[in-house]
C-alpha cells in the first residue's frame, strides 16, 4: 500500500491517504511537544520507537480481544491503519499517583491505588484539553451513552493487559492516555498509539522514569529512556 495525499499533519504524526478509502498511513515523527505544543523539541528516534510499540501493544491487545485500528507495520516509522473518526475524547488511565492527578488533589507521585481510575479530557489544544465528565460528553454530542459505556469497559480492558505484560518486562504501568475511533461501519475501535509519549511507564524495581516526563521536565537521558523501552518490549 502507497501513502498517497497528506490528510493531516499532528504535533508527532502525519497522516497519508491510500488507494483505499477506508485505509491511511500514519507516519511517526521525531518532534516532541508538551503543555499543548508551547514546549517543542525533537526526540531523535522516537518515531520508530512508538510506532513499533504501539503496533506490539496493539496485536496484543487484539489477540485479547479488543478492537484496534492497526493493519499492517509498513516501515521502521510508517503503519497502515483503519481510518476513523476519532472521538474527541482523551481517556486517562491511572493505576498510581502521578502528573496532573497528583497536583489537583495534591498528594504525592506514586501511590498505588486499589483499583484504577478513568477520566475523560475534550481533546482540544486551545482549551488545554479541559477534564470533562460523561455527562458532558453526552451533552455535547462528543459520543453517546453507548459508546461511553463501550470506551469504559474497552479502557479497563487494556489495562488490565497492559499492566501485566509491562509487569511481565519489570516495567510499572503508572497511567496512559487512549483516543478511540468509528470506523465507517460505525465500531468503536482503539486509535492514535501507544508509547512513551501516551504512558507514564516507571521501572518496577528503581521507579526510574522510562517516558515522556523525561522530556517534559527536563531529566535527561531521554532518547535512553525510549530506547530501553523499546529494548525491553522486543527483548
Ligand atoms: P497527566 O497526569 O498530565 O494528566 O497525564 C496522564 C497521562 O496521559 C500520562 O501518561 C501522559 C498522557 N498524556 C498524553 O498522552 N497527552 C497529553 O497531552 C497529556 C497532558 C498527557
Ligand atoms: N503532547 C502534548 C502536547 O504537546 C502534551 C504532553 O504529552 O504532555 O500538547
Amino acid at each position: 500500500m502507497e501513502k498517497r495525499e497528506q490528510l493531516y499533519e499532528g504535533k508527532a504524526k502525519k497522516v497519508y491517504a491510500t488507494d483505499d478509502e477506508n485505509l491511511v498511513i500514519v507516519s511517526y515523527k521525531d518532534d516532541a511537544t508538551a503543555f499543548d505544543g508551547l514546549k517543542k523539541g525533537t526526540i531523535t528516534g522516537k518515531g520508530v520507537v512508538n510506532n513499533k510499540m504501539s503496533n506490539r501493544i496493539m496485536q496484543l491487545l487484539e489477540k485479547n480481544g479488543v478492537p484496534t485500528h492497526f493493519v499492517q507495520e509498513l516501515s521502521d516509522r510508517d503503519t497502515l491503519v483503519k481510518k476513523v473518526k476519532i472521538v474527541p475524547l482523551e481517556v486517562i488511565i491511572r493505576n498510581i499517583s502521578a502528573g496532573s492527578f497528583a497536583k489537583r488533589f495534591g498528594v504525592e507521585e506514586g501511590i498505588p491505588f486499589a483499583e484504577p481510575t478513568i477520566e475523560f479530557s475534550y481533546k482540544n489544544d486551545e482549551l488545554h484539553d479541559p477534564l470533562m465528565n460523561a455527562y458532558h460528553a453526552v451533552a455535547l454530542g462528543v459520543a453517546t451513552w453507548e459508546e461511553i459505556d463501550t470506551i469504559k469497559a474497552m479502557a479497563f480492558k487494556i489495562n488490565s493487559v497492559m499492566k501485566e505484560f509491562f509487569l511481565s518486562i519489570g516495567v510499572k504501568l503508572v497511567d496512559f492516555k487512549l483516543e478511540f475511533g468509528k470506523t465507517a461501519d460505525g465500531e468503536i475501535v482503539l486509535a492514535d498509539e501507544i508509547s512513551p509519549d501516551t504512558c507514564r511507564f516507571w521501572d518496577a524495581k528503581t521507579n526510574e522514569k522510562l517516558d515522556k516526563d523525561r522530556f517534559r521536565r527536563d531529566l535527561g537521558n531521554v532518547e535512553d529512556a525510549y530506547a530501553e523501552m523499546m529494548r525491553r518490549v522486543f527483548g
